[in-house]
């Protein structure tokens, strides 16, 4: 009993050991780690997407900050392989002999969507801030998907085609609002290849004196 009671201490003790020893600005750089960890990947492995993250990558998308709480945005989640190759086989021939075909087509090449297993649509009704809310849901997506284990990639190539002929089936089949416009896709999947970050240019940043 005695022994019970002082292992009971001594871990409420490293607890609270801990929880001083961790400041708060640290135990939150994990955000800041994922920030720079995250790489598009455009390789995926056969492997399903549970629908439970997809759906928290959805609910972490629209807890995003937006304008004026509008929430002018639609997301559809697509992992049916049936229409991500439906909708492939539609839009290769579109780009057959253009320079977007020889960076798609390549080893390993399974679809139009970087490869992935799912795709989230991000659609807006048109408006000044419709980008900047879009984008910053984006990024909370991926980051969401990132700390799931789930590597991403933020696609505007299928947009245009699904604007176009070819692709209003498609686009048809995600049952947007009316007026609404897709933005983006983001592919989603367990990564197959680890990708060295690509570089970034620090003087894009400047203090104003
Ligand atoms: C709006 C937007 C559209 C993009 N479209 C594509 C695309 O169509 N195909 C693709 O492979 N990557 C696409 N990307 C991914 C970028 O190429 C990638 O983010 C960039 O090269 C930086 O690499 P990183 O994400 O690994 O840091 C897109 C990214 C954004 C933000």
């Amino acid at each position: 009993m005695k022994q019970i009671l002082i292992t009971v201490i001594l871990c409420a003790t490293a607890l609270v050991a801990l929880r001083i020893a961790v400041p708060k600005s640290e135990k939150q750089s994990s955000v800041i780690e994922a920030i720079h960890a995250r790489r598009s990947i455009r390789q995926y492995q056969d492997k399903t997407v549970e629908r439970e993250k997809l759906e928290q990558i959805a609910l972490a998308g629209i807890a995003a900050p937006n304008a004026m709480n509008r929430q002018a945005w639609a997301v559809r989640i697509v992992d049916s392989k049936e229409w991500i190759d439906a909708c492939t086989a539609a839009y290769l021939p579109t780009i057959e002999g253009t320079p977007m075909a020889a960076h798609l087509l390549g080893d390993g090449f399974k679809n139009m969507f970087r490869n992935a297993p799912a795709v989230i649509f991000v659609a807006a009704q048109p408006s000044a801030y419709a980008g900047v809310d879009c984008g910053i849901m984006g990024q909370n997506m991926m980051l969401a998907a990132y700390e799931l284990g789930l590597g991403t990639c933020c696609l505007g190539s299928p947009v245009g085609f699904m604007n176009s002929e070819a692709g209003a089936q498609f686009l048809s089949s995600l049952s947007l609002p009316e007026g609404y416009c897709l933005q983006f896709a983001i592919a989603v999947g367990y990564a197959d290849e680890t990708p060295e970050a690509k570089p970034r240019d620090e003087s894009k940043i400047a203090f104003v004196e």
